[in-house]
C-alpha cells in the first residue's frame, strides 16, 4: 500500500488522519488540496510531504497557475521539514514537473531501501528497537526511513522487536507505526511518552533510531519528545540513531535556527476528540524537538552511516 500515488492527473493520499481505523485516499486536484492536506496532516512525515509537495508542483503547472506563487504557498505549508523546499526548489528547476515529480517518487523509494540496507548493518538479531513519531512507510512513500532499517533487518532474517513511543498529541506512534509493525509482522510494543526513559533504566532497549525533519549544522530536528528520548538514551548508554535521507539535509543553516512549528492548541487540549484540560488552558505546542549533535550516535543514510556535522 502507497502512502501516495499519482494517477490520471491526480493526486491520491492515503488519509492517515483515519488510520488504522479506515483507509481511504483523498483526492487532490488542486495544489491548493495539496496543502490543506499537508497542514491537516493527511500526508505527514518529512519525505512523504516533499514528494507531496513536487506533485502539488505538478498540479499547479497543469492548470497553468503562477509557478513562483504556487511555490511560496507550498514551502510554507508546514516550516520545519527541509524536504518541502528541496522537492519544490527542485520541480522549479525542472524541464517537466510532472516527470520531475514522479521520478522524486521513485527515488524516494530506491533511497530508503538502500538506507535501510546499510542501517541494518547496526542491527544484530534479538535486538529491541525502541522508536519515536513515525518514520515508517506512512512518512515515505513507501518502506520508511528508521522503520526502513528494521523492516531490512527483519528481511535479513535477523529477529528483531520494535518498541513504539504513542507520540503525543497526534499519536503518530500508537495509531501509525504499531498499524505498520503489525502488517509487517513484526513484534511491536506500545508504550506511553513517559515511560521510554524507564525501559532504557531496565536494559528493555538495544538501540534507539528515529527519522528526522531536517538534518542541520549542530544537530536533527525531529518530532516533539525526541530529545527526552535522546537525553535519557544518552543517560543510560543506548545507542541513539537517526535514519535519514540526503534530501532531510539542509547544509545552510544551524539546526537552531530553523523555524519549529507550533501548532493548533486544540491538539493537546484534547485526547482522541475529548476536550481533558479545563476551560482557559493556555497551551504550548512545539511540533518538534532539536537534538543535538552530542547526543546522536550515528545518521544512517542511503550513502551509509555518518556523524552529525
Ligand atoms: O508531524 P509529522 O508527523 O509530519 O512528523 C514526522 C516526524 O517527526 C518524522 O519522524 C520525520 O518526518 C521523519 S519521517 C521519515
Amino acid at each position: 500500500m502507497k502512502t501516495l500515488y499519482w494517477k490520471d492527473g491526480q493526486l491520491y493520499l492515503l488519509d492517515q488522519t483515519l488510520l488504522p481505523h479506515e483507509v481511504e485516499y483523498l483526492v487532490c486536484g488542486t495544489y491548493q488540496d495539496v496543502i490543506r492536506a499537508i497542514q491537516s496532516m493527511v500526508v505527514r512525515g518529512a519525505p512523504a510531504i516533499g514528494v507531496a509537495a513536487a506533485f502539488a508542483m505538478a498540479l499547479a503547472d497543469l492548470a497553468g497557475d503562477d509557478l513562483e506563487k504556487a511555490a511560496q504557498e507550498i514551502r510554507a505549508a508546514r516550516p520545519t521539514a527541509v524536504n518541502l523546499a528541496w522537492a519544490v526548489d527542485r520541480v522549479l528547476n525542472s524541464d517537466s514537473a510532472v516527470e520531475e515529480a514522479l521520478k522524486m517518487y521513485q527515488e524516494d523509494q530506491d533511497t530508503n531501501r538502500a538506507m535501510g540496507k546499510q542501517g541494518a548493518e547496526i542491527i544484530s538479531d534479538g535486538d529491541t528497537i525502541l522508536t519515536h513519531c513515525n518514520a515508517g512507510a506512512l512518512a515515505c512513500v513507501d518502506y520508511g526511513t528508521a522503520l526502513g532499517v528494521v523492516r531490512a533487518a527483519h528481511e535479513e532474517g535477523k529477529n528483531v522487536k520494535v518498541i513504539c513511543d504513542e507520540t503525543r498529541p497526534v499519536l503518530q506512534g500508537a495509531r501509525l507505526s504499531v498499524w505498520e509493525m503489525q502488517e509487517e509482522g513484526i513484534p511491536v510494543k506500545l508504550i506511553v511518552d513517559g515511560a521510554a526513559g524507564r525501559l532504557m533504566q531496565e536494559g528493555e532497549v538495544d538501540k534507539v533510531i528515529i527519522g528526522a525533519d531536517r538534518v542541520a549544522q549542530g544537530g536533527v530536528a525531529n518530532k516533539i519528545g525526541s530529545l527526552m528520548v535522546a537525553l535519557a538514551a544518552h543517560r543510560f548508554g543506548v545507542p541513539f540513531y537517526v535514519a535519514a535521507p540526503k534530501s532531510t539535509f539542509d547544509h545552510e543553516n544551524s539546526i537552531y535556527e530553523i523555524e519549529i512549528e507550533e501548532r493548533n492548541p486544540e491538539e493537546v487540549l484534547n485526547f482522541a476528540g475529548c476536550r481533558v484540560a479545563p476551560l482557559l488552558t493556555e497551551v504550548r505546542n512545539p511540533s518538534f524537538d532539536v537534538v543535538p549533535a552530542d547526543l546522536i550516535t550515528g545518521i544512517i543514510t542511503e550513502k551509509g552511516i555518518m556523524k552529525p556535522f
